[in-house]
């Protein structure tokens, strides 16, 4: 198994701006990619998370190489202010995430993750809690179809619901990755573009580890614990998560106006002082370079965010 490229990481680097920073937060610690670029460019302190066991298993190496300044939980993110409390700290100078799953998870079959090995259809990062099989053995047809259409934008979620539950209702098992992707691609009649699969595996993986709850309940509690000057950069890897970023951002720090030579100032200029800066009104993508290199950054979209006051 090859490691986790990290994706973006000259540009998450330079968003931190860690001239004078002392704490910074990886929230998604994974391959320990961005950590290691943030303690090895910077003097800063970082507290890691990661609900995978295997990436907290992963981080003996770099506790090994920059000791006291890196410490690692165990935990869900949306917990990020119980984590930070309990080391003491009231605040921070930075917080990161990459949202989703590393490369780790999607190459080792057994996780479930991947619709292109077989392995058992489990899908879960923290290896707890309920398996993307027992959601679809779990779930009303009505219910699988809201999750593969809102979770996972899929054309057909009605039909693909309906079969999956008949399939079920006649005695059948969706024991492993492979039973479900060939199943599905079997109900789909017609032109495929990508595995038919992908939507479905996409709906599911949401669903399981409650991705998009996470990020919302992250976003509100990291930006309360961020320093005046402190920066919260996001970097994720589909529509869905990047609107919530993106909305966000805006509603907490205003949209960026035009300006037209009509406009008289005070009509410009916001009334309050607001708490956060919005520093990317336009979304940074990777170079095509990274592309070329590492397919999987593709579809990868960094936003920033600086707390001004
Ligand atoms: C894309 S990888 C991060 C890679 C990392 N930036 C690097 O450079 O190696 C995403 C990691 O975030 C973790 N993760 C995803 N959602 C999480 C959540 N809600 N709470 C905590 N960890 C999460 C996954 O277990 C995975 O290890």
């Amino acid at each position: 198994m090859v490691g986790h490229y990290p994706v973006m990481l000259q540009e998450v680097i330079d968003a931190l701006a860690l001239e004078g920073k002392d704490i910074i937060v990886d929230g998604t610690f994974g391959g320990g990619g961005y950590t290691r670029a943030i303690l090895e460019s910077s003097n800063a302190s970082v507290i890691a998370i990661d609900r995978d066991p295997e990436a907290i298993a992963r981080s003996q190496a770099i506790k090994d190489d920059f000791g006291d300044r890196f410490s690692i939980t165990e935990n869900t993110f949306s917990n990020i202010k119980d984590v930070v409390a309990e080391k003491n700290i009231p605040s921070v100078d930075g917080i990161v995430f990459d949202i989703g799953v590393s490369s780790f998870q999607i190459d080792t079959p057994e996780r479930g993750f991947s619709f292109m090995h077989q392995g058992d259809l489990d899908m879960r990062m923290s290896k707890e809690g309920i398996t993307a099989k027992q959601i679809l053995e779990d779930y009303s047809e009505e219910q699988l179809a809201v999750i593969f259409k809102e979770l996972g934008e899929e054309r057909h979620s009605r039909l693909i619901a309906r079969k999956i539950k008949e399939h079920i209702e006649e005695g059948n098992e969706f024991k492993t990755t492979l039973d479900l992707a060939n199943f599905i691609d079997r109900t789909i009649k017609g032109k495929k573009k990508i595995h038919p699969a992908t939507r479905i595996f996409q709906a599911l993986r949401i669903e399981v580890n409650q991705e998009l709850e996470e990020l919302k309940s992250a976003i509100d509690e990291s930006l309360k614990l961020l320093n005046v000057g402190g920066r919260l950069v996001i970097v994720s890897f589909h529509s869905l998560e990047d609107r919530i970023v993106k909305e966000k951002f805006i509603e907490v720090a205003g949209k960026r106006k035009h300006v037209n030579k009509y406009q008289k100032q005070k009509d410009i200029l916001p009334t309050d002082k607001p708490t956060y800066q919005n520093l990317s009104s336009r979304v940074l993508v990777p170079s095509d370079e990274e592309v070329k290199e590492n397919v999987r950054s593709r579809s990868a979209k960094m936003r920033i965010i600086e707390r001004i006051a």
